[in-house]
């Protein structure tokens, strides 16, 4: 969706593991002295339509998730510096909505609104990344379909609400959102899927610019759709 002009500044995640996505964003702070919008687009899944491994679960696992965090959290400064209302919108999944986690205490971790918090849903990502390591993962109620991609969007998900609780208390203009596209014919996909990109390009694009008054935060949309948080 980034080739079809979703976003322009690619400032964002590099090929590389681990932080080498922070010194573009680094640039980034010198030379803007605010910034007003964040699309955070770029993912990976190595499974076919219809495979399930978790070879690449690190991998996997490192990009949706810590990348899309560990990129925010370093533009905030800017964001908070904005003078209009600012928004962040995380291109997410709803493979990772709670209906398809099975393991109930999971399940309650997340939808404990009060208690979440960004450690909790990390040492749910290190949990499944340990499991994996050790084969048990099949044994643990997680997402059956795409697990280790599942997963990353699970983790996602939570820390978007996480996090638009953390500054809407703080009293900051900065929204926070998550849009599911829905199956898409793009490369992830083999070119399969029931829209074109160039149509959730479109969609997400006028999700981000909604005025003020009519963008909520912490909300989960399903293509259309608004899912409260505790549907996730
Ligand atoms: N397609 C669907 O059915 C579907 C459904 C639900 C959600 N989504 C979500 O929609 C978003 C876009 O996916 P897509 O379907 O357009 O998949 P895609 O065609 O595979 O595109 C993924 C994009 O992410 C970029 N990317 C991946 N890893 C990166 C990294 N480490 N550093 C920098 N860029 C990286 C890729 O850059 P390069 O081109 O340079 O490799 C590519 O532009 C993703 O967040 C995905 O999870 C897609």
């Amino acid at each position: 969706m980034r080739k079809r002009k979703l976003f322009h500044d690619h400032a964002g995640v590099k090929k590389q593991e681990g932080m080498a996505f922070l010194p573009p964003a680094l640039e980034l702070m010198k030379s803007h002295s605010c910034l007003s919008m964040q699309v955070n687009n770029a993912a990976v899944s190595f499974n076919e339509i219809d495979t399930n491994s978790v070879e690449h679960a690190e991998t996997v696992l490192n990009t949706n998730f810590y990348g899309t965090k560990l990129l925010t959290e370093a533009l905030l400064p800017l964001f908070r510096r904005s003078p209009a209302t600012s928004r962040i919108l995380n291109i997410s999944s709803q493979l990772g909505l709670l209906n398809k986690v099975r393991n109930p205490s999971l399940r309650r971790l997340l939808l404990d609104e009060e208690a979440l918090t960004e450690g909790k849903i990390e040492a749910m990502v290190s949990q499944f990344l340990a499991q994996v390591k050790d084969g048990t993962w099949g044994e643990h109620g997680w997402p059956k379909v795409w697990t280790d991609y599942a997963v990353s969007k699970l983790a996602l998900n939570a820390y978007t609400r996480v996090l638009a609780q953390r500054l809407q208390s703080g009293g900051e203009r900065v929204r926070v959102n998550c849009f599911c596209p829905g199956f898409t014919r793009t490369d992830m996909t083999k070119g399969w899927g029931k829209r074109t990109a160039e149509e959730v390009a479109d969609f997400g694009a006028r999700l981000a610019l909604l005025p003020p008054g009519e963008l909520p935060t912490g909300t989960f949309f399903k293509w259309r759709t608004p899912q409260l948080y505790s549907k996730l």
